[in-house]
Formats: C-alpha cells, structure tokens, sequence
C-alpha cells in the first residue's frame, strides 16, 4: 500500500486538528498562517495549491514552528509580522504584538482630528513599540507630524523599520524616553498611547504564551492597580497639550472607570468619556483639555 503523500491540504488538517487537541486559539488559522511562511507564499495560495506536495525540507521547517507554537511561542513571532489596521507590521520578542482591540484606539483618534488642516497636526504616540499605532496615524493623517516615543531601545528599532516600509518615516521622530520626560516646550494637538496596565496580581491570570514571550515592560503597569503609568501619562500630557487638544489611551475594563474619575477630578480638562471595544469592554479612555 502506498503511503498518502503530504500535500498543503492534509497538513492543513493534520495541524489544525493537533493544535486544536492542544486547545491553542484559531487552529485552522495559525496552521495557514505557519504553513504559508514555510512555503514562503501568501496566506490566500494555499487554497488554490491545496493538492500539491510539500517538500521534505519545507516539511521540516514547518515541522518546528508547528512544534514551537504548540509549546507557546506566538504565530507572530514565528512569522515576524502581524496584521494591524489591514497593515503588515514586523515584530520581535523585543515589542509587543499589536491587538486588534488597539485599533479602537486607532479610529477614535482618526475621528477626533482633522484630516486636512492648514497647520500640519502634531501628534504624540507614548510607548510606541512596533510603531503600529504611530504608522497607522502617518499614513492616515498624511498632514501630520508624529513623535513616537519608548524607552526600549530596542522597539525603537523594530518601530523605525515599520516606518521605512510604510514609507511614513520621514514625518516621525522617534524618541527613546520614559513618558514625556524628554519633550520640553512642545505642545501636541493629540497625545496618545498604549501604556502598559496589567498590574502584577493580573500578570498571574495571563496566558503562558504572553508572559513567557512578550516583554513584560509592555504590559506591567507601575502601581498596586497597574493604573500609575497612565496617571503619570495623564499629568505629564495635560501641559504639552494645545488649548483643545486630545488625549486618549487604551486601557483595562477594571481600571477604565477610576481613570475617568481621575480625569474629571482635574477642570483643566474640558470633558472626558470611556469608548468600548468590539467585545462591549470599556477600552479607550478619551480626554479634551479646554479651549
Ligand atoms: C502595551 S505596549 C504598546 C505597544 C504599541 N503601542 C501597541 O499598541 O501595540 C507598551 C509600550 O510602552 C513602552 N513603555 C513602557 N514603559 C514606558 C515608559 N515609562 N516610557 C515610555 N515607554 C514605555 C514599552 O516598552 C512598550 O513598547
């Protein structure tokens, strides 16, 4: 009896059958997603090349990052890219992998500035990473000026290459600081920011595959609550904000309503809400300082 040859389509099946035994989240996608990175081709070819046979060498590519996944390491960093805002970001164990819950915080920026405007707009992304957020905001405010600061060298490098592929580099400034120490005499039309706010007693609860491989200074917040980053944020952006301007950051469901407290505690700010994700969880905390 002839032994059944491997072609795209029963590896396909193979593999999604033993991550989903092994209970890891969309079998289906990270075996399409990990098989076209072996094979070095599109997601979408596979469909159309389901009869053809792998190759013994592709094979054993494939083979390791199967295993790798299945022991936790994520589809994204296997394949050093995510989708982000239906753009291809690179990433590294050096920045975390942008989550579609942040393009929330994506278009609610988009909605509150102009497109146009006579003055070019200045726009501030804090803790910037693998600049996902900085690049979306370029490319689509194309007026716009963007300073895009971390204080990991290292995502700064992961971030400036994502801008040279979007060819959105030449109007941001990346700058390696904690908050928004280093930005003196600058005022912003909108400052905004994924911080890091998982407190350590949260960290407990969070799967193995993001404590294990994405920085930890990506997602701990400073303070009991994990809130401190952002407060901080908050004080700092207040002064470099334009009469008008924006703040808006991502942030927890748990600590969405005592930031917005926080914020209304403070009348220089003209008006504040909490925006909620495609999931109904509070994720976007939105602030206007006064004219
Ligand atoms: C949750 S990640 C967000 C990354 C990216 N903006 C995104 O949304 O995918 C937080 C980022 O803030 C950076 N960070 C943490 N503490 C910081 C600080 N005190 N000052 C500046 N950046 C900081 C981390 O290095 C990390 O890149």
């Amino acid at each position: 009896m002839t032994e059944q040859a491997w072609t795209i389509g029963r590896l396909l099946s193979w593999t999604a059958d033993f991550f989903a035994q092994k209970n890891i989240e969309s079998p289906r996608l990270a075996a399409e997603v990990l098989l076209s990175s072996a094979l070095h081709c599109q997601r979408i070819e596979l469909y159309t090349r389901f009869d053809e046979v792998v190759s013994e060498v592709v094979r054993n590519d494939f083979r390791g990052l199967v295993k790798r996944h299945a022991s936790g390491e994520p589809v994204a960093y296997l394949v050093g890219q995510r989708e982000f805002y239906s753009m291809s970001f690179a990433v590294n164990q050096h920045v975390l992998i942008p989550r579609p819950e942040t393009e929330h915080l994506v278009s609610e920026t988009l909605d509150r500035l102009p497109a146009k405007s006579a003055e070019p707009l200045k726009v501030c992304d804090v803790g910037t990473g693998s600049g996902a957020i900085a690049v979306c905001l370029a490319k689509y405010l194309p007026q716009a000026k963007i300073t895009a600061i971390d204080i990991s060298p290292n995502a700064l490098e992961v971030a400036r290459s994502n801008a040279e592929n979007h060819r959105v580099s030449e109007r941001i400034e990346f700058r390696e600081a904690d908050l928004l120490s280093q930005v003196q005499g600058e005022v912003f039309d909108a400052i905004v920011s994924n911080p890091p706010y998982i407190s350590e007693s949260e960290m407990a609860a969070v799967p193995d595959s993001v404590k294990k491989f994405e920085p930890r200074q990506a997602l701990v917040g400073a303070g009991a609550d994990g809130g401190q980053t952002t407060r901080d944020l908050i004080d700092q952006a207040l002064p470099r904000l334009k009469p008008g301007g924006w703040f808006l950051v991502e942030t927890s469901p748990m600590l969405a309503p005592s930031l917005k407290s926080y914020l209304e505690g403070q009348p220089k700010w003209k008006r504040c809400g909490v925006v909620k994700d495609s999931a109904g969880h509070s994720r976007v905390l939105w602030a206007q300082k006064q004219s």
